[in-house]
């Protein structure tokens, strides 16, 4: 059994300190027992950290470093996760529920992530702007200065590790409030940045509640620029407050992603996309593939084959899942599976079927067993609203024109897919699906190194690939007049 350090604290300026507002118990949802607890940041702590990391800034430390200088310490906090993630992982798995193979699956995307935007510090560059005879004009890109990022509890290591490798290989100081419910991981960003020598200040890490120290860091005068993934709710109050400062902001808010299944498609690989998809970390992803619209014809194939997949995944705690299977976790919360689950009651009412799945489990945590919803029309609750959850939906159609139309019928655009051997039908679908990534035949195909992020509700800005790297830098254009 993994020995769990009861009581973490908040880092910032480069100390381990308390929090302004007391504690915040950490549970495990795995058994619905305590785990440890956690330092809450409140406002005063906040400004102390964005004022740390404003001084770091103003002091030039990271911004006037040669870029493959710092390219080098973001690439070794990558190593630095690498090496310890038979310690990270075991928390990971006990403070947010999923299969230990699956925390190490986002350790190793969470330093990915420190590998590419290493990479990448020494690529920004800028341009020439020929002006005629009297000038010498060019462009560069500095960076914004106080990168806040406000983190969710899906992902929280591989979600720090997404925007924190970017901000500071552009030459930004962070400020990282990390999710009430899975803080406990994030303290090793903390150590990665000590060992990796970056100074006291360029990372600050702490938790704190959402409506308290995340309000705090989005409306903070001092902060240059946010990041924020989660829920539009909260999306549109960070947003808000950042406008008041002016200061630019991106936003990844979750979707109602749409798989488009046409006749001939290949319906035997289709069910690893159903496998990926929707029951990976127990359907709490942001891109999951929660909706699937089948052709007519195949509708009953189809649907046998993703109730196979549903049953085939014992649910159970992550712990005990250290091997990759046919195994799922928790979900982050009770809460959050109730919430779930209730949806799942709405949607039978309101005239779906549950063809898998669609029960707690009898054992203690926040388990909910893999469901497969049928009989699903477009106007439902369940066919607009993000579960968040291990429940898919099945919608029928019977044109192109349909398929396209009822993916796009929701007000989402994050992901989108279509499963077809016909290429023009393809390309059809991946030019009129709103959405800002188009998966053809593999669900979650790309990597880090393509660009992510919503169209609508889905949010603006992307993560993930070059384009990432401007949300963390402004440009300046420097006009100079030659004599003579
Ligand atoms: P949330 O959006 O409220 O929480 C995400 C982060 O925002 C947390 O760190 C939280 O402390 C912070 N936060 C909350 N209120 C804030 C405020 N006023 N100012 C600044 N920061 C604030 O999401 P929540 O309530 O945990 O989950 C609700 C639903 O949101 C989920 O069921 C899911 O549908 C969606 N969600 C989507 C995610 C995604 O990956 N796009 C991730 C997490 C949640
Ligand atoms: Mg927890």
């Amino acid at each position: 059994m993994t020995e769990i350090k009861p009581y973490w604290k908040n880092y910032i300026d480069g100390a381990w300190v308390d929090g302004g507002a007391g504690r915040i118990d950490v549970i495990n949802p795995g058994t619905g027992e305590k785990l440890a607890e956690h330092a809450l940041a409140d406002a005063a702590d906040v400004d102390r950290a964005v004022m740390a990391a404003r001084r770091v800034h103003l002091s030039g430390a990271l911004s006037d470093l040669r870029p493959v200088e710092r390219g080098r310490m973001v690439q070794a906090m990558g190593r630095y996760l690498l090496d310890r993630i038979d310690e990270i992982a075991p928390v990971l798995t006990l403070e947010q529920g999923k299969p230990l193979w699956e925390a190490k699956i986002e350790i190793k995307g969470a330093a990915r992530y420190f590998e590419y935007y290493g990479n990448q510090a020494e690529t920004v560059e800028g341009r020439s702007i020929p002006l005629g005879k009297g000038y010498f004009d060019f462009t560069t890109y500095e960076p914004f200065g106080v990168s806040a990022q406000i983190i969710p509890w899906n992902y929280p290591v591989e979600m720090t590790a997404r925007s924190l490798s970017a901000g500071l290989a552009t030459g930004n100081a962070c400020v990282i409030k990390t999710p009430e419910m899975t803080p406990l991981t994030n303290a090793w960003f903390a150590h990665a940045a000590e060992a990796v020598g970056l100074p006291a200040g360029a990372v600050n890490i702490m938790c704190g509640f959402g409506h308290e120290a995340g309000a705090a860091l989005s409306a903070h005068p001092y902060v240059n620029q946010v990041v924020f993934t989660g829920s539009v709710p909260t999306g549109i109050a960070i947003a808000t407050a950042a406008a008041q400062n002016v200061v630019p902001c991106v936003l990844e808010l979750g979707g109602k992603s749409a798989a488009i299944v046409h006749d001939d498609a290949d319906l035997a690989a289709f069910e690893t996309d159903v496998r990926r998809g929707i029951y990976f970390n127990a359907g709490q992803v942001c891109s999951a593939m929660s909706r699937v619209l089948v052709h007519d014809s195949i509708h009953d194939a189809l649907v046998e084959r993703m109730v196979g997949v549903a049953r085939s995944l014992t649910v159970k705690p992550g712990i005990e899942q250290p091997e990759f299977g046919p195994t799922m976790g928790a979900m982050v919360s009770e809460r959050q599976r109730d919430r779930a689950f209730g949806m799942i009651g709405d949607a039978v009412a309101a005239g779906a079927t549950i063809a898998a799945g669609g029960r707690k489990p009898n054992i203690p945590g926040a388990f909910l067993e893999p469901t497969v919803l049928t009989d699903v029309t477009p106007d439902m609750t369940i066919a607009n609203e993000e579960v968040f959850g291990p429940v898919v939906s099945v919608m029928k159609f019977s044109t192109d024109a349909e398929a396209i139309k009822i993916a796009n019928g929701t007000p989402y655009g994050l992901v989108g897919g279509v499963f077809t051997r016909d290429l023009d039908r393809a390309t059809h679908a991946a030019r009129h699906i709103r959405a800002g990534q188009v998966f053809v035949n593999e669900w979650f195909a790309g990597g880090v190194e393509t660009p992510f992020g919503g169209y609508g509700k889905s949010g603006y800005g992307r993560e993930k690939g070059r384009e990432a790297l401007w949300n963390y830098v402004q440009t300046k254009n420097v006009a100079i007049k030659l004599k003579g």
